[in-house]
């Protein structure tokens, strides 16, 4: 049996990855090492519990307030006794977070070939999202076989050289993710509090986006849910305290906004079915709602996630608090141009990356 380590430690990289652990745990050939680098603590746990993954491993990272230097060098350490204790014949890592980088770093320093899930997403600008888009490009430049989502993420690989039979366009595990957790049985008590209104859904985190940019965004929102008797709105905040203290200020005291935790995916999942507007600063987000057929608003300035837009499920509004409201109250007043938005298609996949990436990786390790 040839070692699979797969390495995460965030929630979205956990919701992405767990699906194809245990795509490869099905495998005849290849035994699948699950390492979590706790980059998240308590979002990281809610899906491994949810997926019913436990890791082999657990590095344990995390600190409140960490900055990108605490997380690298933690994780590159951290990786560095794992790698050589395992000696994997391959590491896959996912996505643009900092525990991908590092841990793809330390695999190429002990010279194991890296492959990269979700590859080939691009904004072309380091700083939007930072430090997204230099982690994933890094990874690009180091990975063996790139994972690539849709055409257009394949597209970018090429262009920037990579040879056509080291790439594979597999849809994304996300998708793969939400055959497990979508269910029209689904009852929850924000539903109940909900029933009757059009309930906008939000996220938001990013780090560019923290301090003005975000404050702007929540008061934006509050404008619209004050201006509209029969919308609420619910706000599972980010566990950042840089986050929780924004929304606070801005979104409290209002009794048709309701600030609660961080929801585990099972349940952020049926919310977004039930929602009628999502807004959010999410990457992962802008994957999931097109396959729902909800409209999302991306309070970004950027998006590597231009399938979605292209589609017309999603609408790129950034951080102004008057863009913002305008958008949202066009799409709470204009039945047409709502209805547009959830018509469109979704372009992140058939549920079976996972089963795609296996196989891939099953062939590639072939003595
Ligand atoms: C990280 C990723 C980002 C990804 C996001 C998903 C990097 C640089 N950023 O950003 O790409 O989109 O995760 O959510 O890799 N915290 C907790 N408990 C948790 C999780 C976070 O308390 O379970 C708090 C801690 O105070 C932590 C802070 O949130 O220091 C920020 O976490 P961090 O992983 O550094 O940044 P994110 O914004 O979550
Ligand atoms: N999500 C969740 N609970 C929440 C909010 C989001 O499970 O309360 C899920 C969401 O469905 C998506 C992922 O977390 O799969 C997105 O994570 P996040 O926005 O933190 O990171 P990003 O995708 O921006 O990297």
């Amino acid at each position: 049996m040839k070692k699979v380590m797969l390495v995460f430690g965030t929630r979205p990289e956990a919701i992405k990855m767990c699906p194809l652990a245990l795509e490869i745990k099905k495998s005849g050939t290849l035994k699948p090492v699950v390492c979590v680098t706790g980059q998240h603590r308590e979002m990281l746990q809610q899906v491994l519990d949810i997926f019913h993954v436990e890791p082999e491993y657990n590095l344990e990272v995390m600190k409140p307030g960490q900055d990108l230097n605490d997380i690298t060098s933690a994780v590159l350490l951290g990786m560095r006794e794992i790698i050589k204790k395992e000696k994997p014949d391959a590491v896959l890592v996912h996505g643009d977070t900092t525990t991908a980088y590092a841990s793809a770093v330390a695999a190429f320093y002990q010279q194991i070939p890296v492959g990269h899930v979700e590859a080939g997403l691009r904004t072309w600008n380091l700083y939007s999202p930072f430090p997204e888009e230099f982690n994933r490009q890094s990874i690009s430049l180091l990975a063996q076989w790139h994972f690539a989502p849709t055409e257009v993420a394949k597209e970018h690989l090429l262009r920037e050289g990579k040879s056509p039979e080291t790439i594979y366009v597999t849809g994304n595990t996300g998708i793969d993710a939400m055959r497990y957790t979508v269910s029209p049985h689904f009852t929850h008590p924000i539903l109940s509090w909900a029933e009757g209104s059009r309930m906008l859904l939000i996220t938001a985190h990013r780090r560019e986006n923290l301090g003005s940019p975000m404050h702007a965004m929540f008061r934006g929102i509050r404008r619209i849910v004050e201006a509209f008797e029969d919308v609420k709105a619910v706000y599972p905040v980010h566990l950042n305290p840089l986050v929780q203290q924004a929304a606070r200020e801005e979104l409290s005291g209002c009794d048709r906004i309701r600030l609660i935790e961080p929801l585990d995916a099972v349940s952020f999942h049926n919310l977004m079915a039930r929602s009628y507007l999502i807004l959010t600063d999410s990457g992962g987000i802008q994957e999931e709602a097109p396959s729902l057929k909800k409209p999302v608003l991306v309070m970004r300035d950027t998006t590597e996630r231009p399938e979605g837009v292209e589609a017309g499920t999603l609408c790129l509004v950034g951080t102004d608090e008057q863009v913002i409201y305008e958008k949202c109250h066009e799409l709470l007043c204009d039945q047409k141009v709502y209805q547009s938005m959830c018509d469109a298609v979704n372009p992140y996949g058939d549920g079976k990356a996972s089963i795609r990436i296996r196989k891939a990786i099953e062939n590639a390790l072939k003595e």
